[in-house]
């Protein structure tokens, strides 16, 4: 697929097939996106794949909002960055995600990113767990210096989402 397809091609999907996801793709997505620049080469995002569906879509409470397509996805990538290794690490996540978004897209995949970061449960209670929290609880093997920035949901889409509307205007593009 070229490059300018894959940017087109990549929709935040809300709706999959249910069709399995096979993990040789996640992996190859998984080592793309492992090439995603970072400040000062420090390299601290970590990437962990879920394949197991209780917990995949388990992580659809991470938050009583915007997270229960996880319910219905195939896999799902948790992105974890170290914060001691990097003040930048919440944007060398970013970096990773996106990339990692569109290498999957090249799959055949689809994907949205589900926020977690200071994010609570609960979006009406501010005395709720934290998603940070959930998510570890939830996955014990994320080791316990990296903090949860996002996570990735994964599936066959069931649906062709509409390509992004056209570009609105020239006040986002300037050329001096
Ligand atoms: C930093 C970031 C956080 C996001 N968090 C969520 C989220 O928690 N839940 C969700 O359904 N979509 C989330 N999205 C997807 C956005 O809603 C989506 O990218 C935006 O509406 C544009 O649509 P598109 O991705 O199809 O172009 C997030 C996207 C980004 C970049």
């Amino acid at each position: 697929m070229e490059f300018k397809e894959v940017v087109k091609r990549r929709r935040s999907t809300r709706r999959y097939t249910g069709k399995p996801v096979e993990v040789e793709k996640l992996r190859e997505a998984m080592e793309l996106a492992l090439l995603a620049p970072s400040s000062k080469n420090t390299r601290s995002t970590r990437l962990m794949a879920v394949t197991n569906l209780e917990k995949v879509h388990a992580l659809g409470r991470l938050r009583d909002w915007g997270a229960s397509l996880l319910e219905e996805a195939g896999a799902a990538i948790v992105v974890l960055g170290d914060e001691n290794a990097s003040p930048m690490w919440q944007t060398n996540a970013s970096i990773m995600a996106t990339i990692l978004q569109l290498a999957l897209v090249e799959q055949g995949l689809a994907t949205c990113w589900v926020h977690v970061g200071d994010y609570l449960t609960l979006k009406d209670n501010p005395d709720s767990q934290r998603s940070e929290d959930y998510v570890k609880e939830l996955i014990p093997e994320i080791p316990a210096d990296y903090r949860v920035w996002c996570v990735i949901s994964i599936g066959y889409a069931d649906y062709t989402p509409k390509p992004l509307p056209d570009y609105e205007g020239p006040d986002r593009l300037l050329f001096l």
